[in-house]
């Protein structure tokens, strides 16, 4: 991005899930001088509690909205001044997608072009596109993605992911837009939707429910925590090239069945509550990031051993069993709605 402009005010999108919220927290701490305006749908993934230390933060502005909505980004574009918008929104769950996959079109996809779209009018001077390792589809026993790994993906959720970090290139090919894409592998820690893997089986755990891993367990994902993936959003949005694609993780790959098991000791469970269930539909059997350019061109790297991570990642499903139990009871959100009023 031109070092003649420097960075006073980024859109987040998705900034109440997950990543999103995490990354927020990130900026505002490493980058404070910044205004951050956080578009959300709040969806059922969104939560607005998970954000409720930022509420009185006058460089925080949430706006609940759609990525769809161009009329409405390009306004929040202009009044704000908006430098660098970091998409975040999506629908991210694989087995939501396998569900119904209509909604992933059209949030990843035809969302992706309207946010785009409304950057490329308000002259938005870089892009940064948040995609996934998935893109690459699925691996056999050895070898890694790079970023030059054909683009295969297997389910709906990769497959409108793909089809968004294509869209998002595009617009640096066809109109010049400052685009870059980040490929991340499996995230984990603190306020992840108890959907995803850890969370849920962190949550089932503690309430002494069963596990439940599909098929024989030893599909293999490369865990990086969120903190790190922050760390190298921040790089990529600051150092990426134009254009650029950077793959993200962790080197730290993990057969499910191992990353039950750690859960379980973690918490002194027994593995008895393991439960295998039947495989999810075309599961992918094994991801891994080869995540040299990062490195080498950003100068990022993950600094949180995974041991530490996980441990830590527990404690805190421990120490907010509220935030959880809402979320799983489907309570949050009149919770939040309580709480937070006309913004929830
Ligand atoms: P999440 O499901 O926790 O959060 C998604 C957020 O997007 C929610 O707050 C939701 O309300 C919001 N949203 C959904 N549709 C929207 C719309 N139309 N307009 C505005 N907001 C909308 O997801 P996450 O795990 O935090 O993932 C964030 C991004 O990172 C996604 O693009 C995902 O594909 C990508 N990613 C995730 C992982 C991972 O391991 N979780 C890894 C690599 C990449
Ligand atoms: O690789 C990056 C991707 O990681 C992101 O793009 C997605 O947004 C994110 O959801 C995640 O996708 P996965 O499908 O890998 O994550 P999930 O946590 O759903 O599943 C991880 C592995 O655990 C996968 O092999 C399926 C398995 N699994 C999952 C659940 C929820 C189980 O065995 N049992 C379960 O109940």
């Amino acid at each position: 991005m031109s070092a003649a402009k420097p960075i006073r005010a980024v859109l987040v999108t998705g900034g109440a899930g997950f990543i999103g919220g995490n990354l927020v927290r990130h900026l505002r701490r490493e980058r404070p001088q910044w205004t951050i305006v956080n578009l959300d749908k709040l969806t059922y993934a969104g939560n607005l509690e998970s954000l409720a230390d930022l509420r009185a933060d006058p460089k925080h502005v949430f706006v609940r909205g759609d990525i769809a909505n161009a009329e409405l980004v390009e306004q929040l574009l202009r009044a704000h001044a908006i430098d660098a918008v970091l998409n975040l929104a999506a629908e991210s769950h694989v087995d939501r997608s396998i569900l119904g996959p209509g909604i992933f079109v059209e949030t990843n996809v035809g969302g992706t072009q309207a946010l785009l779209e409304a950057a490329r009018q308000a002259g938005v001077a870089r892009f940064v596109q948040i995609s996934t390792d998935e893109v690459y589809g699925s691996l056999g026993a050895e070898g890694r993605f790079s970023e030059t790994s054909p683009i295969q993906p297997s389910s709906p959720y990769s497959a409108s992911k793909a089809a968004s970090d294509l869209i998002a290139l595009s617009y640096h090919h066809t109109y010049g837009l400052d685009v870059v894409v980040t490929r991340c592998s499996n995230n984990y820690g603190p306020y992840q939707f108890p959907e995803k893997l850890i969370p849920l089986m962190i949550a089932n755990a503690m309430e002494g429910k069963r596990l439940p891993v599909y098929g024989d367990g030893m599909q293999v994902r490369d865990w990086i925590h969120v903190e790190d993936h922050c760390a190298a959003l921040l790089a990529a949005l600051e150092k990426g090239a134009a254009g650029g694609v950077y793959n993200i993780g962790s080197d730290n790959e993990w057969p499910n069945l191992a990353i039950v098991r750690a859960i379980l000791k973690e918490l002194g469970k027994d593995a008895s509550l393991i439960e295998h269930v039947k495989d999810r539909l075309g599961h992918d059997r094994r991801y891994a990031i080869d995540a040299r350019k990062a490195h080498e061109t950003l100068g990022w790297a993950p600094r949180i051993p995974f041991a530490q991570g996980l441990a830590s990642t527990v404690a805190w499903y421990g120490a907010n069993r509220p935030w959880w139990e809402r979320v799983r009871s489907g309570e949050y959100r009149a919770y939040y709605e309580k709480n937070y009023g006309a913004r929830g």
